[in-house]
């Protein structure tokens, strides 16, 4: 473990200790949300929570809990789940690695550990998809272990507290606010300490808008009672997403279905459906190659024929205008140009996996939300 003076941080004694531990508990007994994951302590139904509540907000993922529940109500039946399914019960979660990785955590359950889910820190944290924080929160809330849940609102509550100088957006920073919860968490209320935690964090003492006067926990804080909380968390800026332009193109059948082609190798968004997709940069890869290898070709050669060659279609194409879709994920800012064409055909002569679906039927397909944005984009041009 790492010595916290090290850091310049001074720990407190053990009486203020005990004294916060109280403090804290006391409020949470009278101000804890009455939340669904709250009236258990089953491991299993802990760890749903807990994965969606990594990115995402307490009301938000009250329904997505239930449903998930409802449809996967065992390990068992998370393990063996469809993937069409499983991507559906996601659907508008976002960051869909999380539920991919239940579901081989859950096989894990099924096959290292005969079902049961497993007790001890280490043994949860072997687990699939989960590091520290989810392994220290299953483990205190479903087990009441003395461990940590450190996230980043347990490290801003810390970096008040302490005025920790180092920044909390550091990975590497991670085990000082670890190292001074493993000595404030309480041992006859681990779970309920992190939680107590978890909500002061995302309430009164939110990033935004800190209401620092009613903090129960004020009289502790170093922070407060020094008069620098504007300066504390420690938040250096993070590397912006990556601006990525693409095109995607609404082709429609003679019956009025639109082509939709499931994502099978991307690195993201794999599984799902959406129209066909290019990033301009592989497009003017492509245009380049002719250009190097054969100047005549490049005249005829544009998005649309790149599109005609991958997908075996010639569309008549239409030169409608649309509003071009933008979409922001943690590490690419997408811009997305639809591009419109029809085919008298429903001849599908790819390896690609294309099917044609009708408007009516869209729900049957799992959509990430830059698809659900095209469509909008598209029906709102349809009906201006
Ligand atoms: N955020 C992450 N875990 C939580 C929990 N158990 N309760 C409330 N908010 C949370």
């Amino acid at each position: 473990m790492i010595e916290l003076n090290d850091y310049g941080i001074k720990m407190w004694d053990t009486k203020t200790i005990t004294s916060f531990r109280r403090t804290l508990l006391n409020w949470y007994d009278q101000e804890k949300r009455d939340l669904p994951w709250r009236r258990t302590k089953n491991p299993y139904h802990i760890w749903v929570s807990e994965i969606m509540l990594q990115q995402t907000q307490v009301i938000t993922v009250i329904p997505y809990y239930e449903r998930f529940l409802n449809w996967f109500p065992t390990v068992e039946t998370l393990a063996t789940a469809d993937e069409e399914r499983l991507l559906k019960a996601w659907e508008g979660l976002g960051y869909y690695s999380r539920v991919r990785h239940m579901q081989k955590a859950a096989q894990q359950i099924m096959n290292d550990f005969s079902g049961v889910f497993p007790s001890s820190y280490e043994t949860i944290s072997r687990l699939k998809g989960i590091g520290p924080y989810t392994a220290g929160a299953i483990a205190s809330i479903a087990f009441d272990l003395p461990e940590p849940a450190v996230d980043g609102n347990v490290m801003r509550v810390m970096a008040r507290l302490f005025e920790v100088n180092h920044d909390i957006g550091d990975p590497k920073n991670r085990k000082i606010f670890q190292a001074i919860m493993e000595i404030l968490i309480d041992p006859d209320r681990p779970g309920d300490f992190n939680q107590a935690l978890m909500d002061l964090g995302t309430d009164i003492e939110s990033a935004k808008n800190p209401r620092p006067e009613e903090s129960p926990i004020r009289f502790f804080s170093a922070a407060y009672l020094n008069g620098t909380m504007d300066k504390y968390p420690i938040k250096l800026p993070k590397k912006k997403p990556k601006p990525l332009q693409l095109q995607a193109f609404v082709i429609r059948n003679q019956n009025g279905d639109f082509l939709l082609e499931k994502n099978v190798d991307g690195r993201l968004l794999s599984g799902f459906w959406s129209f066909p997709l290019f990033e301009t940069d592989f497009i003017s890869q492509q245009l380049n190659l002719f250009e190097n290898n054969n100047k005549t070709v490049m005249e005829v050669v544009s998005q649309k024929s790149l599109f005609e060659q991958n997908y075996q279609l010639h569309p008549t194409w239409l030169s409608t205008t649309f509003n071009p879709v933008k979409h922001t994920f943690s590490h690419q800012k997408w811009t997305v140009e639809l591009i419109e064409g029809r085919v008298s055909t429903s001849q599908l002569a790819t390896d690609k996996e294309l099917v044609w679906v009708s408007a009516n039927d869209f729900g049957k397909y799992p959509m990430a939300t830059p698809q659900k944005k095209m469509i909008k984009a598209y029906h709102a041009q349809q009906t201006s």
